[in-house]
């Protein structure tokens, strides 16, 4: 399906970090009403630069339908009608900000296109990561940066589906990236069901991305020194087995150029691995083992200006009732420190109090 893009703005900025385009997608390029850039104006779409319209320019063969990439509604029928455009081929993909639901935004959109699954299978706008919740009294900084996140009122609390503090500073993280045009490839030590190796493969499709995980859980070696150290509680051989491969890579799928590294990390490093540098990097392995190795095997590979991820770095969380923290994720980086110097990192606030290292 060959879908043009309205609008080349902040919004189009937003929908093109959100939305994850299912395979089978085209984006054929940008339309505005108003050309700003003259006749050769051009945009970037994930690496390859794609035209700018102006809507008098549009015929059917460009595009099946336009996605609305703006915040001026009101003018869209007029518009439409203007440049004899069908309405029902174009999405509006996000909440005006006036819905109280999604069931409504939903609904006004199958007035333009007339079939909800369509429109829904379209935009996967689903957050990756569990819930958090935000007070009601919440002075939410930016609402558009929620765009399409349900936002419940439920007791006193907005309810908002998605780790949204991890996936937001990740999203601004590879802001800075592409700002900075920072070449290298992009890692994750610890992938279990894939949710946020998707979330990297998604940014980065014109990068190679190497992905290390046993894919079948906590290696029995580590996890048992762990639980001896005391590092854990001995819930650890229960958890994260649940997890096949095949679905892994169905779910993160032909975006990104990934690398499968199956085993024990850090021995499936491959020489070519070796010989990269790394712009971005997820270390999410939760024990002492894994993490101090993927330090010292990826802090001296990054790039200057890029990051690596430590997840579980301020980690606490609730698991039937037992009190799990990873604390050797926090003796990695202080010994890593201890033994080569300094790092520069920030914590952040999100639910897994992960750390954000940078060069
Ligand atoms: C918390 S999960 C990763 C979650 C994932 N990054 C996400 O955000 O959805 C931790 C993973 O680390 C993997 N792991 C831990 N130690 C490892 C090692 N030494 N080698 C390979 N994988 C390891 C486990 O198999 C598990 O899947």
């Amino acid at each position: 399906m060959k879908v043009m893009i309205w609008g080349t703005g902040k919004y189009c900025d937003m929908l093109m970090m959100e939305a994850l385009w299912k395979d089978g997608i085209e984006i054929t390029g940008f339309c505005e009403s108003k050309r700003r850039g003259g006749e050769n104006y051009k945009k970037e779409y994930r690496g390859t630069l794609l035209n700018v319209y102006s809507l008098e320019d549009l015929n059917d063969s460009l595009y099946d339908v336009i996605f609305l990439a703006h915040s001026y509604y009101e003018d869209v029928d007029t518009l439409a009608e203007q440049y004899k455009i069908e309405k029902d081929k174009i999405i509006i993909p996000y909440t005006t900000g006036k819905e109280k639901s999604k069931l409504e935004v939903i609904n006004r959109v199958v007035n333009y296109i007339g079939n909800a699954e369509e429109v829904v299978s379209l935009l996967s706008l689903e957050p990756h990561m569990g819930d958090i919740m935000l007070p009601s009294g919440h002075d939410i900084l930016d609402y558009s940066l929620l765009y399409d996140r349900e936002l419940v009122k439920e007791e006193g609390y907005y309810f908002l589906k998605g780790d949204y503090a991890r996936v937001r500073t990740l999203e601004l993280c590879i802001k800075e990236i592409r700002r900075k045009n920072l070449q290298g490839a992009v890692a994750e030590v610890g992938v279990f069901d894939g949710s946020f190796a998707q979330v990297l493969a998604h940014y980065f499709p014109e990068k190679e991305l190497y992905l290390y995980d046993t894919f079948e859980g906590f290696p029995e070696c580590d996890s048992k020194n762990e639980i001896e150290n005391r590092s854990v509680s001995v819930t650890l051989d229960k958890i994260l087995k649940n997890v096949n491969l095949e679905k892994v890579k169905k779910r993160i799928g032909n975006y990104g150029k990934c690398h499968y590294r199956v085993g024990y990390f850090p021995g499936t490093v491959e020489k070519s691995d070796k010989e990269e540098k790394y712009c971005l990097v997820s270390l999410d392995a939760d024990l002492y083992a894994p993490m101090y190795a993927g330090l010292e095997f990826f802090y001296p590979r990054l790039e200057e200006g890029g990051y690596i991820f430590v997840h579980e770095y301020n980690g606490n969380f609730l698991l039937e009732g037992e009190v799990l923290s990873f604390s050797g994720v926090k003796k990695a980086l202080n010994d890593f420190e201890s033994n080569y110097g300094h790092v520069c990192y920030v914590p952040i606030s999100d639910r897994n109090g992960s750390l954000i290292i940078t060069k």
